[in-house]
C-alpha cells in the first residue's frame, strides 16, 4: 500500500489530498482564491503567495483529518514544484520539505502538467496507453504522445497565450468577469456560435496560437485601434463569446484529432481547467467518434487545479524511483522529472 499526501500551490488554489495507490482518494481539499483575485480581474502573484502562506497549514491538516490519517501513516509527500508562479510554488514546496524533514517520509517533486494528465485516471482507471493527451489550462496548451503516466513526448505547444489565458482575457474585454472560462462557457450556451466568426489559425503541425483571436475580439468590440468604448449589449457580448469559444474549440479539436490520426492512437485524454468547457467536451468527443477514436474527459473537479492529481501521479513516480531530496526547488517553467522528451512523438 502506498498512501501519499499531495500538496499543490502553483497558482491560485491551495490544495492538499491523500490518495492511496494512485486512485483511491481519501481526501481532496481545495481552497480557491477566486473571490480574492476577482477583485483585481486576474491572479495577482504577490497576493496569491501571501494567501497560500495563510491557508496552507490548515489545508494540509484538513486533508489528513478528512482522510482519517496522520503524517505517521503517510508513505510519501508529493508536491508540485513546477511550473507555475515561483512564489506560489515555494509555499507548497517549503511546506512539503518541512513535513518530509520532520517526519522522515520521502519527498516527490511533481510537474504540475503530469498531474493534469494523470487526473484522467480517477475517472478511467483502466485507460490504456498509448494515448494522445491535450492539456489546456490557464498557463498551458500542449499536446503529448503518452506511453504511460510518466512517459510523454511533447508534440506541440501554444506559441503565445494558453487557451485558458485567452478565455480569461476575452472575458475581461467583454466585461464578463473572472475567471473567464466558466463565464464564457455559461454565456455561450444556447447562442448561435456562427453569428460572429473568428478566424482559426494553425501555426505549425501540432502547435496552437490564441493571441490573434484575442486581438480580433478586442478590435471587434472596441474598434480598429482597440481603444474605443465597449458598446455591446449583453446579448451581443454573448454572441461574441460564443463565436470566440467556437473558434478556440475548433482549433483544439482539429490539432488533437490530427495528432491521434498521425500517430495511429485511438485514445485521446484531456486535462486542465479548459477541459471543463462544455463545448470542447461536446465537439472533441463527436470529432473523435467520427474518426473511430475515443475521448476521455475527467469530471470538472479533477480538471481544475487539485492535489489529488499530485498525490495520484506520485504512485507511478515512486514505482519508477522518481524521488526528490531536500534540495528540491520551485521552478517556474516545465521540468518533467519523470521521463519526458520534446517533439519526437510516436515512435516508441
Ligand atoms: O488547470 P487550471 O485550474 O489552472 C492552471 O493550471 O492554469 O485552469 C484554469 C483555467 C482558467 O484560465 C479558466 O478560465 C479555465 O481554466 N477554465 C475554463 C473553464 N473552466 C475553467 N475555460 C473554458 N471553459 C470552462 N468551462
Ligand atoms: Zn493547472
Amino acid at each position: 500500500m502506498f498512501r501519499c499526501l499531495g500538496i499543490e500551490s502553483s497558482c491560485d488554489e491551495t490544495a492538499a489530498a491523500v490518495v492511496e495507490d494512485g486512485t483511491k482518494i481519501l481526501s481532496n481539499v481545495v481552497k480557491s482564491q477566486i473571490d480574492i483575485h476577482e477583485l483585481f480581474g486576474g491572479v495577482v502573484p504577490e497576493v496569491a503567495c501571501r494567501t497560500h502562506m495563510e491557508v496552507i497549514g490548515p489545508v494540509v491538516e484538513k486533508a489528513l483529518a478528512d482522510a482519517g490519517t496522520t503524517l505517521e501513516e503517510i508513505d510519501a509527500i508529493a508536491v508540485t514544484h513546477a511550473p507555475g508562479l515561483v512564489g506560489a510554488l515555494l509555499v507548497g514546496v517549503s511546506m512539503a520539505k518541512a513535513l518530509s524533514a520532520a517526519s522522515g517520509k520521502p519527498l516527490i517533486g511533481v510537474d504540475h502538467i503530469l498531474g493534469h494528465m494523470y487526473a484522467t485516471r480517477f475517472a478511467f482507471p483502466d485507460l490504456e496507453y498509448p494515448c494522445i493527451h491535450l492539456v489546456v489550462s490557464g498557463g498551458h496548451s500542449s499536446l503529448y504522445y503518452s506511453r504511460s503516466e510518466i512517459d510523454h513526448d511533447l508534440l506541440g505547444n501554444t506559441v503565445d497565450d494558453a487557451a485558458g489565458e485567452a478565455f480569461d482575457k476575452v472575458a475581461k474585454i467583454l466585461n464578463l468577469g473572472f475567471p473567464g472560462g466558466p463565464a464564457i462557457d455559461q454565456r455561450s450556451r444556447g447562442r448561435d456560435p456562427k453569428k460572429v466568426y473568428f478566424k482559426r489559425t494553425y501555426p505549425a503541425e501540432f502547435d496552437f496560437s490564441f493571441s490573434g483571436i484575442k486581438t480580433a475580439v478586442l478590435y471587434h468590440v472596441r474598434g480598429q485601434n482597440g481603444k474605443g468604448e465597449m458598446t455591446l449589449d449583453p446579448d451581443e457580448a454573448a454572441d461574441v463569446a460564443a463565436g470566440f469559444q467556437e473558434a478556440v474549440v475548433d482549433m483544439l479539436t482539429k490539432q488533437t484529432v490530427r495528432a491521434a490520426k498521425k500517430y495511429s492512437v485511438s485514445r485521446i485524454a484531456v486535462g486542465g481547467g479548459v477541459a471543463c468547457n462544455s463545448r470542447l467536451r461536446e465537439k472533441l468527443t463527436a470529432a473523435a467518434e467520427k474518426e473511430g477514436l475515443s475521448a476521455f474527459f475527467p469530471p470538472p473537479k479533477f480538471c481544475t487545479d487539485n492535489a489529488a492529481m499530485i498525490a495520484g501521479i506520485a504512485w507511478p513516480m515512486s514505482k519508477a524511483g522518481c524521488y526528490s531530496d531536500l534540495t528540491l526547488d520551485a521552478v517556474p517553467t516545465k521540468v518533467h522529472r519523470a521521463r519526458f522528451s520534446e517533439k519526437k512523438g510516436g515512435q516508441a
